[in-house]
């Protein structure tokens, strides 16, 4: 009983310290995304481009485990189509770029392989595991992103200040080792380097230039597709009922008249 007591106790400490920790970063800027909204959708050129960032960036340092290589399959038929995909690409293309990687499996003798991806195996993490991701990250560990932009307050919002964020260090304010001033990141100071720095970084292949606020833009689209796939299917069915609705209540309206039209 003592001890649970102790352990709410400390645990309402903590808690009250991470929600103080938490109100000392900038507040975030606020982004017109097409995603915003009841009505808003995501645009598949966007979300093309984004995934390219995170492909090109992002994926040498965070895993994005809740996505399959399938998922990024325009709408189908058959085994490969997970869920349905704004990002529309072709099977082929799926096929293609899943057999880039590579991935950990076991042969029929039961021994541990490596083989080619195929569209139902999931992205590969960077890292093996955390401890070998915090060696590598000086201690910090840089996390999934597949839900990042539904567990962060001001999701995509946040997400694109943090990525454009990166400043130089006021006067007086001492950065840690491995550390770098983000006034958007809680605390000030996060273990990321600036990933992306420099226009052109990233090729695109539609050709959209890409300068840091276009990459950054669309790699949070992107990101906030991954945590949100469903979505636009969702709204799309919103739509639809309360067009449904509407019909049912003309219809109502229309025989309620007709019934009571003799009752004098
Ligand atoms: C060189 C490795 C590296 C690369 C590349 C990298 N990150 Fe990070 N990232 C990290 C580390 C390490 C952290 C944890 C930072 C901390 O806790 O101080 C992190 C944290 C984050 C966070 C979480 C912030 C929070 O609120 O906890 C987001 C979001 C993020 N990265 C997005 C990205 C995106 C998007 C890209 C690609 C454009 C990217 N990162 C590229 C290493 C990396």
């Amino acid at each position: 009983m003592k001890r649970t007591l102790l352990s709410s106790f400390i645990l309402g400490l903590v808690t009250l310290g991470t929600a103080i920790a938490n109100t000392d970063a900038k507040h975030p800027k606020e982004i017109n995304f097409s995603f915003k909204g009841s009505f808003g959708t995501f645009k598949r050129a966007e979300l093309q481009r984004g995934f390219e960032v995170y492909k090109n960036v992002c994926a040498s340092c965070h895993a994005i485990d809740h996505l399959r290589f399938g998922n990024l399959q325009g709408k189908g038929k058959g085994i490969h189509e997970i869920r349905e995909s704004n990002l529309g690409l072709t099977k082929d293309e799926v096929a293609a770029l899943a057999a880039e990687y590579k991935v950990p499996d076991i042969n029929g003798d039961g021994e541990p392989i490596e083989r080619k991806a195929t569209a139902v195996d999931k992205f590969p993490k960077p890292y093996p595991n955390q401890k070998a991701a915090r060696a590598a990250n000086n201690g910090a560990y840089p996390p999934d992103l597949s839900m990042v932009v539904k567990a962060r307050k001001f999701g995509p919002d946040y997400v694109y200040s943090l990525l454009t964020g990166y400043e130089k260090a006021p006067e007086g304010v001492e950065i840690g080792e491995g550390r770098h001033y983000n006034p958007y990141f809680s605390g000030g100071q996060i273990s990321m380097a600036q990933p992306l720095h420099t226009e052109g970084q990233v090729t695109y292949s539609d050709g959209t230039k890409a300068t840091v606020e276009q990459m950054a833009h669309d790699v949070t689209a992107f990101l906030a597709w991954a945590s949100e796939p469903e979505s636009d299917d969702r709204k799309q069915m919103g739509i639809k009922v309360m067009f449904y609705l509407l019909i049912m209540s003309i219809v109502m309206y229309l025989s309620k008249r007709r019934i009571w039209a003799d009752v004098k």
